[in-house]
């Protein structure tokens, strides 16, 4: 026990990467939570603090993803004793940015970093995905890439069940996000329940190109395989406001693409270039003004690492 604290930082995701629903996912560059582990009394992880939810996360252990994912993490490795958490928001809840994810992620790579490490990266996903089912399903398309970085392919829950696929170069994002609520709950209760072997056929394709695209650092061949879904985005767009507007303001100023994020509000405007995608953020936000909609924007990268860590 010869660190005092760890401090570890998960990044935000964009789960689907527009057509790849529910299987694909990525980490996005400077932006998530930081969990902060210190030993504490008794038994088990508890938060005894919480910044920037607004006040609407619970302290309950037995209901906060960051807690649930940390006691599982204690669980693993058979710890008895008593761990303090500290919780910083660095993304708005359910936004399409893989907020509990992170928390979860970040409070299990935390208490773990304070524990000496007993635990791989990889051991750690039970726990990450114990929490975030805990608010949003047990899934791994946003865990996956908070924990491991960069883009992840996610077939199943179980380790060989994730891919972890080539970061493409040159990629900027512009991430913008209204202020609305959208419950993921609710935009998965939209969804069809069976869809036409035609659609099949044009989903999956339009998988199979962006994962090529992928591979061949393709910018255009990505932006429009991202963009082919016909299942999930027509299904969810009145969810999301001023969607097809966004997205053709977006390319009127050098996008390539937009997407929901994950299952939104926010949305991804595919860029190549930083200054390109900052001119695509500031022209959607404007937009969102005019509507009278508050949104919040950052431009961004795939993050290549997942969760980091500083130990003090
Ligand atoms: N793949 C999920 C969805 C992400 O689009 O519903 C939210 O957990």
């Amino acid at each position: 026990m010869t660190n005092t604290r760890a401090e570890a930082f998960a990044p935000a995701t964009m789960a689907n990467i527009g057509v790849g629903f529910d299987i694909l996912g990525l980490a996005i560059s400077g932006v998530g939570d930081t969990v902060i582990a210190e030993w504490g009394d008794g038994e088990g992880a508890q938060l005894t603090r919480i910044e920037g939810d607004g006040g609407k996360l619970p302290f309950d252990a037995a209901q906060n993803v960051t807690t649930i994912a940390a006691n599982a993490v204690l669980r693993q490795v058979g710890y008895r004793g008593g761990v303090r958490l500290s919780l910083l928001k660095g993304l708005p809840l359910a936004s399409g940015l893989g907020s509990s994810a992170a928390s979860a992620v970040a409070g299990a790579v935390a208490v773990n970093a304070l524990l000496g490490e007993p635990l791989t990266r990889e051991a750690l996903l039970p726990a990450c995905l114990e929490g975030e089912a805990a608010v949003s399903g047990y899934h791994a398309d946003n865990v996956a890439p908070s924990l491991f970085g960069g883009i992840t392919l996610t077939t199943g829950v179980a380790l060989e069940d994730i891919q972890r696929l080539p970061v493409p170069l040159g990629v900027h994002f512009a991430f913008v996000t209204p202020n609305v609520e959208v419950r993921t709950a609710e935009a998965r209760a939209v969804l069809p329940a069976q869809i036409p072997l035609k659609q099949m056929i044009h989903q999956t394709g339009m998988v199979a190109r962006l994962v090529d695209a992928i591979y061949r650092n393709d910018l255009q061949a990505l932006a429009l395989a991202m963009e082919g879904d016909v299942v999930v985005e027509p299904a969810r767009a009145h969810l999301m406001p001023y969607l097809y507007e966004a997205r053709a303001l977006a390319k009127a100023n050098g996008a390539l693409a937009l997407v929901i994020s994950g299952a939104g509000p926010t949305l991804c405007a595919v860029c190549e270039g930083a200054q390109v995608a900052q001119t695509v953020l500031d022209a959607l936000q404007a937009f969102y003004g005019q509507k009278g909609l508050q949104s919040s924007g950052r431009v961004a990268q795939i993050a290549e690492r997942g969760a980091t860590v500083k130990l003090f």
